[in-house]
Formats: structure tokens, C-alpha cells, sequence
């Protein structure tokens, strides 16, 4: 039986992946569905004029594997006609289960072309332009936004009330402001309040980041759902297990550090297969620096590990690891 519906679609797990640029592509995004094949799981974020204008119809970032599904594909713009005809053309080519709008990034390369949080300035804006794609798609549209601007201009609950009005199926409150940016101290309580103001499913967002977080926020807040971003990073394993969790009661355990490797390097060669090893190899360097996080000896091959040329110095790498040599140096 479904949790909760967007609109029409049944969603069987509380725990979703959030859009990370750079990081949730086709391969994490496959490596995750290994452990949370029920999840509903976002793309990252697609310019919508890019799609457009630039006739980028074939774009990697609008890639998805066979397993990915349910898939939220997200775009931002606030060009009414060029929004519509971009979720259009993704409908299309991929069928995807809901269409994700962002109204929260606060890059300012983004927000200065009033793209992203900078729509939380204009609220009616916003609501038009989400009203037109609803008027016009079958395909549910979702939006992921956060508490407002910044301190003095926290908007979410008008926002999110404006946003239900005008059709949408389901909101994501990223409990920061635009200002914050990723800074500690995200406004849990704020989930509470627009859970209680809006009849549509609110998934709640940031810095839950633990089994206990969840169930806290799920409890105390009434939310439907959470969405988890960055502790997701080299733990592509944490959405299936805690939804896991969730359902049987049982607590994770902590990953060794040669299973973990395991998976860096199965999620290299994917990367690597998909965007060849010179391209892959690059994008890797952050991954396999998550991947041995919380590890004792990490401090010791951080820096080998975020400059490394080719798959099999990361082997020769692992094995130094995994034989104890830097674990003791740590
Ligand atoms: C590197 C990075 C890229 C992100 N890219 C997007 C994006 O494309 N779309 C979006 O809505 N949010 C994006 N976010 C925000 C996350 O989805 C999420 O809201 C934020 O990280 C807070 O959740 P967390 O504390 O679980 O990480 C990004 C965050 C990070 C760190």
C-alpha cells in the first residue's frame, strides 16, 4: 500500500534523494536504487533554457538508467513558455513520474538571472508559472524550495499556501534561506508549520541525517516525507537503509572501510563505462574522498586520493589502505 500519493502516483518509502549538481548523475543515482528501489529520487538540477535554446535535447544530465524509476525530473527557469516546453520535452523523451521545479538554489549566478530561490522574492511569480504547467501537464508538478530569501523575508508558509492554490502536488522545504546558503542551523520547526498550512504532501529537508533524525522529524513535524543531500555522499547506501529502518525497526550499522571501497570502486568503473576514464576519473576524486570518510587513517591519503590519474593507481591505493599501512598512521 502507498505511504503517501503525488497527486495520482503511489510513493512506497518516506526517504528521498535530494538533487545534488555534480553528484546525483545517472550513475549514483543507479547506485543508489541498489538499496532503495522505492524511493523517489530527483535529478539534478536542468536548465531549462539550456534545454531549449541550445537544443540540448541529448544532454547527459537527462539521462537515466532502466532502474531509475520513480524519477523526479527537476528544472529551473523562469521563463513561463520556456519551462512548459521543457517539461513537455522531458515528458516525452522519458516519461518521468513527477516534474520538479527549483525554487531554492541559492548560487547567485542562478538567483541573478531570477531563476531559483530569487522566485521566493516574487511569490505571485511563482504561482503563475507553476499554475501554467499544471493547467498544461498530466504529470504531476512538484516544487522544492526554502524558508525565504533570507532572515527577514521568510515567505514559506504565503509561498507554499500560494504554490497549493495554484495546483501544485507536492512541496520540499529546504529549511534554510537563501542567505544561509549551507550553513548550520536549518529551522526544523518550519516543517511543522507547513505541514499543518498546506493539504498536499511536505517533504522536509535538510540536515536530517540519521536514522533517529528522520524518525524525529517524521513524528514530531507530521511531514510525509524527508529528503537527505549531502550525507548521502559516499553512502549511496543511506536512503534504501534507512528506509529499511523505518519499516522493520532495525538500525544500520556502520559500513567497513573495505566494503565501502568496494562500492567506490564499483561506482569508478560505472562512471568510467558511462563517461569514459579521463573525464570519470576526475569527477571520482571528490567521491573517493567521501567514500573513506570517518575512516581513522583518512588524513594520511586524502590528498592521494583526490589527485589520483587513472583506476588502477586508485586500486593500488585501496590495497594500501585496506593492508592497514595508513590505517596505523592515522
Ligand atoms: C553540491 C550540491 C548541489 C546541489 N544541487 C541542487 C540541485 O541541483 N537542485 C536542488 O534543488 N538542490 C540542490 N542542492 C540542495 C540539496 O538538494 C539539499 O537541499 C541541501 O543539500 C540540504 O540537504 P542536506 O542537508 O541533506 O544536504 C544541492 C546541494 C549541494 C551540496
Amino acid at each position: 500500500m502507498a505511504l503517501f500519493n503525488i497527486k495520482d502516483i503511489p510513493i512506497h518509502s518516506r526517504v528521498m534523494l535530494a538533487p545534488m549538481a555534480g553528484i546525483t548523475d545517472a550513475v549514483f543515482r543507479a547506485l543508489v536504487r541498489r538499496w532503495a528501489p522505492q524511493s523517489l529520487i530527483c535529478t539534478e538540477m536542468i536548465s531549462a533554457n539550456g534545454l531549449i535554446y541550445s537544443k540540448q535535447r541529448k544532454a547527459k544530465i537527462l539521462d537515466h538508467t532502466d532502474c531509475d524509476r520513480p524519477i523526479a525530473y527537476q528544472l529551473s527557469s523562469h521563463r513561463p513558455e520556456v519551462l512548459l516546453e521543457a517539461a513537455k520535452q522531458v515528458i516525452e523523451d522519458h516519461q518521468p513520474e513527477t516534474i520538479d521545479l527549483n525554487m531554492g538554489c541559492p548560487v547567485k549566478k542562478i538567483t541573478g538571472n531570477f531563476e531559483g530561490c530569487a522566485l521566493m522574492k516574487e511569490p505571485q511569480y511563482a504561482a503563475d508559472l507553476v499554475r501554467l504547467l499544471v493547467s498544461e501537464l498530466e504529470t504531476p508538478v512538484t516544487v522544492k524550495f526554502r524558508l525565504g530569501w533570507d532572515h527577514n523575508s521568510m515567505n514559506y508558509l504565503d509561498f507554499g499556501r500560494r504554490l497549493e492554490d495554484a495546483g501544485v502536488s507536492m512541496v520540499t522545504l529546504h529549511a534554510r534561506t537563501r542567505a544561509q546558503g549551507y550553513q548550520p542551523g536549518c529551522k526544523w520547526e518550519a516543517f511543522g508549520e507547513l505541514k499543518q498550512a498546506l493539504s498536499i504532501p511536505v517533504i522536509a529537508n535538510g540536515d536530517i541525517n540519521s536514522v533517529e533524525d528522520v524518525r524525529f522529524v517524521l513524528d514530531t513535524y507530521g511531514v510525509d516525507g524527508v529528503m537527505i543531500g549531502r550525507h548521502c555522499q559516499g553512502q549511496p547506501w543511506i536512503i534504501g537503509e534507512i528506509h529499511e529502518a523505518l519499516e522493520t525497526g532495525k538500525q544500520p550499522e556502520p559500513w567497513p572501510i573495505h566494503k565501502r571501497l568496494e562500492v567506490a570502486m564499483l561506482h569508478a568503473k560505472a562512471l568510467s563505462d558511462y563517461q569514459g576514464p579521463a573525464i570519470a576519473i576526475r569527477e571520482m576524486r571528490k567521491h573517493f574522498a567521501w567514500y573513506a570518510q570517518s575512516f581513522p587513517g583518512v588524513r594520511a591519503y586524502r590528498n592521494r586520493l583526490t589527485q589520483v590519474n587513472s583506476l588502477d593507481e586508485v586500486q593500488r591505493l585501496f590495497d594500501e589502505i585496506l593492508s592497514g599501512q595508513y590505517a596505523l598512521a592515522g
